[in-house]
């Protein structure tokens, strides 16, 4: 049995928004503090602060955008906490999450506003800051906005210059809270839509009046239709306001590494979930503000395991069966680039499903971070429409079947770059036709995680097995026939 995958060369879908690929980076357990920010006085080597062995990694790959402080920690965050010498920042609770595994719930601030832009421009990333509805102010958030981006003499822009910093950091995403409907307040839909419009008039007054018109803000939605009904329904006249209506999902596959046939499935079952998430959110908007140009922000996605509790900072093992759930993801982001705007993996380094795990002494790549690598050329690509023709396992009849084969498709100038993963636990045969009759596959095919268990993950002594193997691969009249390994993804370039 030979499965297809079709790619339409002629049938764009549209850009692939950079952003699509961001990142998200919370102060919960050793995301920032230890994974990424050590301070000056560390034994390891920083660059300002910052431990220069995940910086090179992140350095490594495309960071197209990252969000932060949270997360539930953004609407009990203030700002001006995280501002000024260090030795003067208030120590503050964290609500919400432990700083690490002594269930210390204590936040020094050492990391705050200029370090994290600072970090952003060092890596070429945007930043996507979301602001404290639950807790905060108009006022606070409009401020912060000053802090960030004015080039005037005002107070806030005078300290941004007192802190070191001259020149504007002309910060683009701005979030309006964070799952208000939970942590970020506990709003139901109508109340936060009036807390929206509110905030979002200051801002907007801002960008207007000082600004330059480029502040783009993003609502809080839910993957429960009846939220995103509710709130835009509240929004009245107003819906022009939203430029991204954020849905976050997460999806477990029980134990991350002891897990069955069943349990495996059922894994990219889950996942795949993020399909009809879209569309039912795409619906809503269509249907309360129709021709608006609102994108779908899913600014919170990823693998949650049973491992990953408040307790141990919400960390979990890496495994390949992550790693290629991921990959299915983001072919369901390219064949929704018509829609979604912008996507954040949560969250970076060491909590939940991330790039780069650390210790004490050194940090590594994952296999999410080796799939993320694989999918670069996607990045700013234009989307072609792709159907794949595979075998489907059945998991429930509460989440969907499973495709054996996921895969999507993008062209630029480099050619057509097609992406494939095979969730099946024995190898497949994959027929690529890419509708294009001369296309050869001059650097052949890299394969991830070919002969590796789905169950592995990594440590600091496994990570380098995980990168990609290239092999060889025949092409005849545009298509490309694959031997996909068991578990495994896929990338192809075809000129
Ligand atoms: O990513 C961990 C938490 O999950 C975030 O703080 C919150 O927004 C979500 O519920």
């Amino acid at each position: 049995m030979v499965d297809h995958v079709h790619v339409h060369p002629h049938d764009e879908i549209d850009r692939i928004a950079p952003e699509i690929y961001g990142h998200f980076a919370e102060h919960l357990g050793r995301c920032i503090y230890g994974g990424l920010w050590v301070g000056d006085d560390a034994e390891i080597e920083t660059e300002n602060g910052i431990r220069t062995d995940t910086l090179g990694l992140l350095e490594d790959i495309e960071l197209p955008m990252l969000r932060w402080p949270g997360g539930c920690f953004a609407d009990d965050y203030h700002w001006e906490d995280g501002i000024g010498p260090r030795e003067e920042r208030p120590r503050r609770r964290n609500l919400w999450w432990a700083q690490g595994r002594e269930e210390v719930f204590e936040e020094s601030n050492a990391f705050g506003t200029d370090e994290f832009l600072q970090l952003c421009e060092r890596l070429d990333t945007e930043p996507y800051l979301a602001s404290n509805v639950g807790s905060g102010s108009p006022t606070e958030t409009v401020d912060w906005v000053e802090y960030c981006n004015f080039d005037g003499d005002t107070d806030y822009a005078n300290r941004r210059r007192e802190n070191g910093r001259d020149e504007p950091y002309d910060v683009p995403y701005w979030g309006v809270g964070n799952e208000n409907w939970g942590c970020g307040g506990k709003y139901d839909p109508g109340d936060y839509a009036l807390e929206f419009r509110r905030f979002a008039q200051y801002l907007r007054g801002y960008d207007r009046n000082m600004g330059d018109g480029s502040l783009e803000l993003i609502a809080c939605g839910h993957t429960t239709e009846s939220w995103n009904r509710e709130f835009m329904a509240g929004l009245g006249g107003d819906a022009h306001m939203v430029d991204h209506l954020s849905i976050h999902r997460y999806y477990s596959g029980g134990d991350a590494v002891d897990f069955d046939e069943e349990a495996y499935y059922k894994l990219f079952s889950n996942s795949l979930q993020l399909d009809g998430d879209i569309e039912r959110t795409a619906g809503v908007l269509e249907t309360y503000a129709p021709g608006a140009d609102i994108g779908i922000a899913v600014d919170e996605w990823g693998v949650w395991h049973d491992q990953a509790t408040a307790d141990n900072g919400l960390e979990q093992p890496q495994t390949v069966r992550d790693a290629v759930s991921a990959a299915g993801v983001l072919d369901i982001f390219n064949s929704h680039a018509d829609r979604v705007t912008m996507a954040n993996l949560a969250q970076t380094v060491n909590v939940l499903q991330c790039l780069v795990e650390t210790d004490e002494e050194s940090a590594w790549a994952t296999p999410t971070y080796r799939v993320f690598d694989l999918y670069t050329p996607h990045i700013g690509a234009t989307a072609l429409r792709t159907v794949v023709e595979t075998d489907e396992h059945e998991v429930d009849a509460d989440t969907p079947d499973v495709p054996l084969v996921s895969a999507s498709a993008s062209h630029s100038d480099g050619g057509v770059y097609v992406t494939l993963s095979n969730r099946d636990l024995e190898a497949r045969t994959v027929a690529v036709d890419t509708g294009l009759d001369a296309a050869e596959a001059a650097d052949g095919a890299e394969i991830l995680f070919a002969g590796t268990d789905p169950s592995e993950f990594t440590t600091s002594d496994n990570a380098d097995s995980f990168a990609a193997e290239v092999e060889q691969v025949e092409t005849e009249g545009g298509t490309v026939t694959l031997d996909v390994p068991a578990s495994s993804v896929v990338g192809v370039h075809l000129e």
